[in-house]
């Protein structure tokens, strides 16, 4: 296809705007899946994803648009990732397409991750068309949220397009808008050598590895031997195509378009999104810039609830892995849990979907431990260590000082709520930077340490907004601060997956709520059993648990056999999710339960 009648872009949108029926609704007029296999949400392909209605890799479709200049248009879209876990692979795959439809709800307006992701369309030089969605509804007030996008956001929005991708008014208008508002690629020359830049890697079960590509200079085709220019890897294509959203073998990709190879690769590691692409035979002299690989920033342990599922979970983990590069995983032993997982996350909602997968796909009950954020840890002997494990903290005579990764969050909440959330972030140490308004919204910029954040940061403001706040960050880099391991002991013995790095000045109140949420998560015993947070051999915080009055056994006795052997199976059942310390049991979900804070 010629440069000026491609079209190639993405959809921007704060989560629950609409991105995902628009992108439905265009695929739709376009009749580019013919309506018996309509289905809701196509470019969604995970069940996961489907259901908890955020997209994790980049997906691509292309439409055909006959244009009202009497042209048909090729329209390339790339469904990004929409969670601020995911901004990596966000900013690259927004470098592959030239501009952004800019979707808001006219009935909320401008939220955080609206402006987080349009800041990325707008750092890769996209043009960009706001889109107000749900005009369908009483509420919309698009005039309102004109005035947002021009005051918050800082562009025009008198030409906004306002639709329904619900009830399909004005997607004839955003397609219009596609064509004539947004620029075609940048010319790209056939003849060069071959420059095409890797978006987006999936593992598919028949197919290998479908890397998803965008082609700068020279064409990809069949049986090129190709190159990765950062990874390294050498690869022969056997397949080249595009997404419809089905996929469909084409002889070629040339410049300016967008599509899929497959070659024989065996593992989605292997490829790095932001590489250049090139061939073996005669190369681009200049790779692409600003290629990085993600780094896992949170970390928690997982175990198998039931210690003979540790070989199951050893292979779900391994497949997890093929599709999903930037999770990695070690195993780890602990005196408590026994054999588990040291898993990294980008980020807390990465997490839930690995640890739900696992669950949910894998049938494997785990249990979690706390997540932590990897703290670097300067020793006397002048060493950094890399903190993955508050367990493998050396003694605090060792230690010179810590440092912890701070971020910028940046907050949009009804004005009635300002109050509340000022106090969790001033609770959870943070430094107020801005304060602004957006209307009836306050805008809310805080400098957070990410410990703060990792655990339950994010459903603590959900409650005291009622849900109307929205909340996102980007990671500012490390910090010093007054940062100790709290261990806890449960009868005298440390449980290992209880450890926690605290700053100093919170240590107490923070081990007297892990110890008071203990005494009501631990069942009582036949014998007293006290529960202690310390820091070094100091113990900061103590509770007992008294003993059991009554044995509960005890009224079986002489009972019927069929009660008795009920009650059995009932305690053995329930003996599953518990853990055994020493003497004491605990059942799986404290070590969740016992962290959060009211
Ligand atoms: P994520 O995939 O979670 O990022 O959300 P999204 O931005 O893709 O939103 P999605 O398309 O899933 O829409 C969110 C909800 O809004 C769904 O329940 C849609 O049915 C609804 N919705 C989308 N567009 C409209 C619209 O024009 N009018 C009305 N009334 N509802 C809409």
């Amino acid at each position: 296809t010629e440069l000026a009648y491609i079209r190639n872009f993405s959809i921007v949108a704060h989560i629950d705007h609409g991105k995902s029926t628009l992108a439905d609704r265009l695929i739709q007029l376009t009749g580019t899946v013919a309506e018996r296999d309509m289905k809701d949400q196509l470019l969604d392909a995970m069940d996961i994803e489907r259901e908890r209605g955020i997209t994790i890799k980049a997906n691509t479709v292309r439409i055909e648009y006959p244009a009202k200049d009497g042209n048909t248009y090729v329209l390339n879209l790339i469904d990004t990732p929409g969670h601020v876990d995911f901004s990596y692979e966000v900013s690259r795959s927004m470098q592959a397409v030239e501009g952004s439809l800019l979707v808001v709800d006219a009935t909320q307006g401008v939220e955080a991750q609206t402006l987080a992701n349009v800041y990325t369309a707008i750092d890769a030089d996209h043009e960009i068309v706001p889109v107000l969605n749900k005009v369908d509804l009483p509420a919309a007030d698009c005039a309102r949220v004109r005035e947002q996008i021009e005051d918050v956001i800082g562009i025009e929005a008198d030409n906004a397009v306002e639709i329904s991708a619900k009830t399909g008014i004005g997607i004839p208008d955003v397609l219009e808008a596609i064509v004539q508002r947004l620029p075609p690629p940048q010319e790209g020359d056939r003849n060069a050598p071959l420059k095409a830049m890797l978006v987006d890697s999936k593992y598919d079960p028949y197919l290998g590895v479908v890397v998803i590509v965008r082609v700068i200079d020279g064409v990809l085709r069949k049986g090129q031997r190709i190159r990765m220019m950062k990874s390294g890897g050498t690869y022969d294509i056997d397949r080249v195509g595009i997404y419809r959203p089905a996929m469909e073998n084409v002889d070629e990709l040339g410049p300016g378009e967008i599509g899929y190879i497959t070659a024989q690769i065996k593992q989605v590691r292997d490829t790095r999104v932001g590489d250049t692409i090139t061939t073996e035979k005669s190369p681009t002299p200049k790779a692409l810039p600003g290629f990085k690989p993600s780094v896992p920033v949170v970390f928690c342990g997982l175990f198998p609830v039931d210690t003979n599922d540790f070989e199951d979970m050893r292979d779900a983990i391994e497949k997890l892995a093929l599709n999903d590069a930037s999770f990695t995983f070690e195993m780890e032993t602990s005196a408590a849990l026994g054999f588990g997982f040291r898993c990294g996350f980008l980020g807390l909602l990465h997490l839930e979907v690995i640890r739900d997968r696992l669950e949910r796909e894998y049938n494997i009950e785990l249990i979690t431990t706390a997540p932590s954020v990897v703290f670097k840890v300067h020793t006397r002997d002048g060493a950094v260590m890399d903190l993955h494990n508050p367990a493998d903290m050396p003694d605090p005579g060792l230690v010179e000082r810590v440092e912890e990764p701070r971020i910028k969050a940046t907050i949009l909440v009804p004005d009635e709520y300002l109050g509340d959330v000022l106090k969790l972030c001033q609770e959870r140490r943070g430094i107020q930077e801005d304060l602004t308004y957006a209307g009836s919204r306050a805008m809310v910029v805080y400098d957070l340490p990410l410990a703060e954040v990792v655990f339950d940061f994010y459903d603590r403001l959900k409650s005291v907004t009622k849900g109307y706040a929205s909340f996102d960050y980007y990671i500012l880099g490390y910090r010093e601060d007054n940062l100790v391991r709290m261990s806890i002991l449960v009868n005298d013995e440390p449980v290992d997956a209880l450890a926690m790095m605290v700053h100093r000045d919170r240590a107490e109140m923070r081990g007297r709520a892990m110890c008071e949420k203990l005494k009501e998560l631990i069942p009582r015993h036949m014998f007293k059993i006290p529960i202690q947070a310390a820091i070094g051999g100091r113990v900061i915080a103590r509770e007992t648990l008294s003993a059991m009055r009554k044995d509960v056994t005890a009224k079986c006795y002489g009972g019927d056999a069929t009660r008795k052997r009920k009650l059995l199976e009932k305690q053995k059942a329930g003996k599953k999710k518990m853990r055994q310390f020493g003497k004491v049991e605990i059942p799986q979900e404290a070590f969740i339960n016992a962290l959060k804070m009211d």
